[in-house]
């Protein structure tokens, strides 16, 4: 029996096909490209993702020449998105397909059992290139399920709350015939409308919203009080020959940015280091430069760095060197293009 207070399906997707974004993932059903592209959108907007996934696509055009792909090739391409075990992720679900036959297996279970697919990613897949029912719960349908359902118990407590309040919105029959453009237009909801900062004045589910009616939108989804963010800290040294080559190295293949491209350093640990502590780690020496602090936030943490700068005729240490100018083909993640940004600004040729 449908739920008579049940915000309609029909609306929302009719409000979707006057006012959806144009997306260059929605030009296709492709399994592969949209597998690419929920992987690029689950911790990224879509104004960063879009240009990746045009490059990916372009680079790597089938699953098949993401499978073959040279490890180091994907990471590059990947630089910059963050998230790097995604990348890892990615590279191991390719090969993984490309193994079974080339072909996506077309049911949540099975997209869920491969490499990086989680629940939410499974659902999305099914739902968009396949069609198969079922809500992807990500934080943005969370935030507007718990709107129009008031649901005041804070995250991450109202987690389970929160999915079967979305599994109700998707069994009504219109979100089982469109799944795909269900689940689209709860993201563009989500992203356009029921933002922090809710524009229920144009809402298409405004009378069906009991935060809404409350007055209390912008208030939910509470949540429990965040722990602080500990903070890391540690030391780069950006270091150049006499023909503008920077000295990089490759970071180990397991951990925190496992496998990207840095320049070379200190560990990260719990304390700041004096400068004195910092330059006992340099690669060489050389009359080095403080240029200044990067701070950088990861999940998990804050940290915090000391770049050093220096410019040696001759470079004799460990690691590789890359010219100045095509660092931009390095994987390179976003914390150490601050660090090269910083020292190549302390010490211009
Ligand atoms: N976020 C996650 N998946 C998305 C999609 N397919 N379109 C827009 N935003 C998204």
């Amino acid at each position: 029996m449908q739920d008579a207070h049940l915000p309609s399906a029909a609306s929302l997707l009719a409000w979707y096909d006057r006012s959806r974004r144009l997306l260059p993932w929605r030009e296709t059903r492709d399994p592969y490209r949209v597998w690419l592209s929920e992987i690029m959108l689950q911790q990224t907007n879509v104004v960063t993702a879009a240009p990746y996934y045009a490059a990916f696509c372009d680079r790597f055009p089938t699953v098949q020449a993401l499978a073959g792909a040279d490890p180091g090739d994907v990471m590059t391409a990947w630089a910059g998105l963050g998230y790097y075990a995604r990348a890892r992720n990615l590279h191991a679900c390719a090969r993984a397909v490309a193994a079974a036959g080339g072909t996506f297996p077309r049911t949540v279970e099975a997209l869920e059992a491969l490499p990086g697919i989680g629940r939410y990613t499974a659902r999305a897949v099914a739902a968009i290139a396949f069609d198969v029912p079922g809500v992807p719960v990500d934080g943005n349908v969370e935030r507007i399920v718990a709107r129009l359902f008031r649901i005041e118990t804070p995250l991450p407590s109202a987690k389970p709350a929160l999915a079967a309040a979305a599994d109700r919105l998707g069994v009504q029959p219109e979100a089982q015939r469109r799944p795909g453009d269900f689940a689209q237009a709860l993201f563009d909801l989500g992203a356009t409308v029921c933002t922090r900062q809710p524009a229920c004045g144009i809402c298409p589910w405004r009378d069906s919203c009991a935060a809404s009616r409350a007055g209390v939108a912008a208030e939910l989804p509470r949540r429990s009080p965040k722990k602080a963010r500990p903070c890391r800290f540690g030391a780069q040294f950006w270091l150049a020959d006499g023909e503008g080559n920077i000295l990089l190295r490759r970071r180990p293949e397991r951990g925190l940015l496992g496998g990207m491209t840095e320049l070379p350093g200190t560990a990260w640990g719990d304390a700041p280091l004096s400068e004195r502590e910092a330059l006992d780690a340099a690669p060489m020496a050389a009359a080095w430069r403080h240029a200044g602090e990067v701070r950088h936030v990861f999940t998990h943490f804050e940290l915090r760095l000391g770049v050093f700068a220096a410019r040696v005729p001759r470079i004799a240490a460990e690691g590789f060197l890359r010219p100045a100018a095509s660092l931009d083909a390095e994987a390179l993640p976003s914390v150490m293009r601050k660090c090269v940004a910083l020292g190549s600004a302390a010490l211009p040729p």
